[in-house]
């Protein structure tokens, strides 16, 4: 096989990809051949731009809404080999200031959304004895780097699902996950701050990833090239957890 089209003939859907880390993996899948099928929480023109540039499919949906994820999935009349489950949303308020309704907005769309689109395919993987599954956490998800404390607790929670998961779905179904660093994306353009600012000149590669960097390690955790992993975190950061 072609080792640039790793991903022939399978069929991706990756969450949250109307933009950022999501926008950059789903052009990266499409060029290793897969077939993507593109999800945002609503119907934005990032998204339909997107599914037009890359000539995919799309559906939107709350990724925390358990029945409208079956439902859009339903809709696709697909089979779905890999799941990427990136959406997610940070608040970047101190434990003080984090009301009920940030802890329940955060789970739900880190945590539930993970459990949600991962319930809706995962049926048809066991029938069809194939599956791969890519969660997206971040470094802020390990106790030497944890930030504000709803976004630190979400990420956590899924580097144990992402454990919890491959063992209870192996071997014919792959859970692993990537947890990010600092990269160019809307999310860290709204949370910008000094400290972020110190934080990033810290970084021993002493720059923020791009989208694609992160899109990379999604994609070998998708292919078969990732044949004898499962159930693990890898960490793709510039070196920043280590520079302590
Ligand atoms: N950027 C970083 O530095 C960084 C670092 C570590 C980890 N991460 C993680 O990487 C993932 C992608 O981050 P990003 O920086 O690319 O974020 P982003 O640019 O803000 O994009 C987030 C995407 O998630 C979707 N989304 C958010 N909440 C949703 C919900 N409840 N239901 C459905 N879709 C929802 C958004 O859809 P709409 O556009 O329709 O709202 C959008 O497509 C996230 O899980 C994030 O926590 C990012």
């Amino acid at each position: 096989m072609n080792k640039e089209r790793c991903l022939e003939g399978k069929t991706a859907l990756i969450t949250g990809s109307s933009r950022g880390i999501g926008a950059a993996t789903a052009r990266l899948f499409k060029e290793y051949g897969a077939n993507v099928i593109l999800h945002g929480r609503t119907e934005s023109c990032e998204l339909k731009g997107l599914a037009k540039e890359i000539d995919s499919n799309y559906i939107y949906c709350d990724a925390g809404e358990l029945n409208s994820v079956v439902k859009k999935i339903e809709s696709l009349n697909s089979n779905i080999d890999i799941l990427i489950n990136n959406a997610g949303i940070a608040r970047s308020k101190n434990f003080w200031d984090l009301d009920s309704r940030d802890w329940r907005e955060v789970f739900d769309a880190n945590v539930l959304g993970v459990v949600n689109f991962s319930k809706a395919v995962i049926p048809g993987m066991i029938e069809r004895k194939y599956g791969k599954i890519v969660n997206v956490s971040s470094i802020k998800g390990f106790p030497s780097n944890a930030g504000s404390s709803a976004y630190a607790a979400s990420k956590a929670a899924v580097i144990n699902l992402t454990a919890s998961m491959a063992n209870q779905y192996a071997p014919n179904i792959f859970v692993n996950c990537v947890a990010p660093g600092f990269t160019k994306t809307e999310m860290t353009n709204q949370t910008w701050s000094s400290r972020i600012k110190r934080q990033v000149d810290e970084i021993p590669l002493k720059r923020m990833a791009e989208p694609r960097e992160i899109a990379e390690t999604i994609v070998f955790l998708s292919s078969d090239k990732s044949s004898y992993i499962t159930g693990q975190t890898i960490i793709v950061d510039g070196g920043l957890v280590i520079s302590n």
